[in-house]
């Protein structure tokens, strides 16, 4: 009997905590020449989730490329994966997904099974996402890479960019974090609870039920949860629409084994990285030990989108997100005030007054 291939075993880094930090990539766009074409309606300026062309009066595409080296296992999964986090960065900017394309890279002496096995995964969560996969490049690579170039379509007044969060607006994050943690103990075969499972779920539920009951709201910023963190997401929210924001640990959802493991010191690279990048952007409240400010900085893949609206419609946000059952609808933070981007992490909300 053969033994099955373990993908993750093939890859040094996995996921979105494969992502190179923001540390490295924003200093290096800033350096690239400015985007000048007026049809560009969002472009890399604000590190927004999908680049937004104008077509015409009524139509905008939305588009953006997303792969990685294996996050789980079993190939199915990691396709399955690959493509719910691709697709999410058209629903984190208010889109609607059209079609997409495969981006392969397999090594030579792995099976064409294996291959067969991760795009029938993504064509499947493609179907559930009402799109199809219409083709693809592949390349020879040392690693496993897959992932999806995706277009959708937005009204080009209606895309919803990072920029656009007002001191007031409530933060709601629509899944639980803890997905690096997990997948990192899984790797290294330190899931002891077998949270592996719940992981994936989380993983390959698309934002295409929280986008749709976001899409009657009056929502001023919406990102998705990826590599940077929750905190690193957000911190692009902030300094784009120029505000400070604060987070409420305790509010926070995450997965259960997430926090058992990263007391015990589990945590992958990229989640590190975020965190040391992050200390120059967030105060974090000396009672917040530094195993939970990991967790808010834990890099994500196919993680939640997280929503700043008005506090008023909050509630009502919530509960259009119950009903449509995404994983979570958690009022996490606030926007506080005009500012640089600054975010002030807590375990609690202040009490009022
Ligand atoms: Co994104
Ligand atoms: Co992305």
């Amino acid at each position: 009997m053969n033994e099955p291939i373990r993908l993750t075993k093939l890859a040094k880094r996995a996921g979105c905590a494969a992502k190179h930090p923001p540390g490295f990539l924003l200093p290096l766009l800033g350096q690239l020449p400015k985007v000048m074409d007026p049809r560009v309606l969002v472009g890399s300026s604000t590190a927004d989730d999908a680049a937004i062309v104008k077509l015409n009066e009524d139509t905008a595409l939305v588009f953006t490329t997303d792969f990685f080296t294996p996050i789980v296992d079993d190939p199915r999964d990691f396709g399955r994966v690959a493509a719910a986090n691709a697709l999410s960065d058209v629903y984190a900017m208010g889109g609607v997904p059209l079609s997409a394309l495969s981006v392969v890279g397999f090594p030579d002496g792995l099976p064409a099974s294996v291959l067969a096995e991760i795009l029938g995964g993504a064509a499947a969560v493609a179907e559930e996402a009402g799109i199809a996969i219409a083709g693809g490049h592949t390349i020879k690579s040392e690693e496993p890479i897959f992932g999806l170039a995706v277009v959708g379509t937005v009204h080009p007044n209606k895309a919803i960019a990072n920029s656009g969060a007002k001191p007031g607006d409530a933060l709601i994050l629509t899944k639980p974090l803890g997905l690096g943690i997990i997948t990192t103990a899984a790797k290294n075969d330190n899931d002891d609870a077998n949270a592996i499972g719940e992981a994936i779920r989380v993983m390959t539920t698309l934002n295409r039920a929280a986008a749709e009951a976001l899409a009657p709201f009056d929502v001023h910023a919406l990102t998705d949860v990826t590599g940077f963190g929750l905190l690193g997401h957000l911190r692009n929210v902030t300094s784009a629409s120029g505000v400070e924001a604060e987070v409420w640990f305790d509010r926070v959802p995450v997965l259960d084994a997430a926090r058992t493991y990263v007391k015990a010191g589990i945590a992958p690279g990229g989640t590190r990285a975020n965190a040391s990048f992050l200390q120059e952007w967030v105060s974090f409240a000396p009672d917040l030990a530094d195993h939970e400010r990991l967790i808010l900085a834990d890099a994500q893949t196919s993680g939640g989108l997280l929503a700043a609206v008005p506090a008023a419609i909050a509630n009502d946000v919530r509960r259009a997100l119950d009903a449509a059952g995404t994983l979570a609808a958690a009022v996490v933070g606030r926007i506080v005030g005009t500012g640089t981007g600054r975010i002030v992490a807590t375990r609690t909300p202040p009490a009022p007054g």
